[in-house]
């Protein structure tokens, strides 16, 4: 009976740990998912103000790599500034090895407000990853999380093809690009499709802002009018861009 009565509480002990345990899961996926749903594309349920204590809580809670990347991912896309601040300021809260990788915050932003990636309209940022996530036009190579594919297809995040001459990103997304290219110390040889009978203007200058502001990249904001010069000025070539051709005449910065 003795031996019965302490089985008995070991496995009552056990089922209430259990039960515990359980809803600890249910509450953590719960408070994951507010997150979640505070993303473009959510509901984004809440007043402003309901927003920003969701954020604050749910970080100071459950501060993991999954709740950082979601925190980074809101404080670079939410229609509302004041939310992508607290998203930003509480992923500098956060120990920096559960920052998404290579995602740097800037230290100084203290008082200066506003995203990472500096004063980009979220919008446009929203519409860039659209374009970047349709099939077959960026993230089926260069991958959602723009690092590529080893040996096939090279990384936009912390690309050197992406600082300074913007019309050289433009030519490669308008005529498509072929031959050995360095990118990031590694060696590709392989062809990008020509997209300029794809995409509008518009289009190009969302997904290059997009490209150039996501994954800790940084970088000038690309408008349609940039994209509709270069696209007047290639208009007759016919054939991808040879990469030497390219770099001849847009050099990479030193
Ligand atoms: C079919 C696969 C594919 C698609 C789709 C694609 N690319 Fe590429 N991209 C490549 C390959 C392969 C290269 C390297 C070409 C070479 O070897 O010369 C490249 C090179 C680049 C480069 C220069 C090198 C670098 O990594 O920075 C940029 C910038 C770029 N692509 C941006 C884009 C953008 C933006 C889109 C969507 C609008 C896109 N690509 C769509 C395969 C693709």
């Amino acid at each position: 009976m003795r031996i019965f009565g302490t089985r008995l509480r070991y496995g009552v002990v056990a089922c209430v740990l259990f039960g515990a345990a359980l809803a600890g899961i249910a509450n953590d996926e719960a408070s994951r998912a507010s997150l979640i749903r505070l993303l473009p594309g959510g509901d984004q349920a809440g007043s402003v103000d309901e927003q920003v204590s969701a954020i604050t809580s749910v970080a100071e809670s459950y501060g993991d790599k999954a709740v950082a990347y979601r925190l980074w991912k809101i404080s670079q896309l939410s229609p509302e500034a004041a939310v992508r601040e607290a998203a930003l300021a509480s992923l500098k809260a956060l120990p920096a090895e559960l920052l998404p990788e290579g995602v740097e915050l800037a230290a100084e932003t203290a008082g200066g407000g506003g995203a990472v990636g500096g004063a980009i309209d979220p919008a446009k940022m929203a519409r860039g990853k659209e374009v970047y996530m349709r099939p077959a036009i960026c993230f089926s190579c260069h991958q959602p999380n723009g690092m590529g594919l080893p040996g096939a297809f090279p990384p936009l995040a912390g690309s050197e093809w992406l600082d300074g001459d913007t019309d050289r990103l433009i030519k490669i997304v308008l005529k498509g690009l072929i031959g050995p290219i360095e990118v990031s110390g590694q060696s590709y040889n392989s062809a990008m499709a020509p997209l300029e009978s794809l995409l509008k203007d518009e289009e190009i200058a969302d997904v290059l802002t997009y490209v150039r502001n996501s994954w800790g990249n940084e970088g000038p904001e690309v408008l349609p009018d940039q994209v509709a010069a270069v696209r007047q000025a290639v208009k007759d070539q016919a054939g991808m861009f040879q990469v030497d051709a390219l770099l001849k005449e847009h050099p990479l910065q030193p």
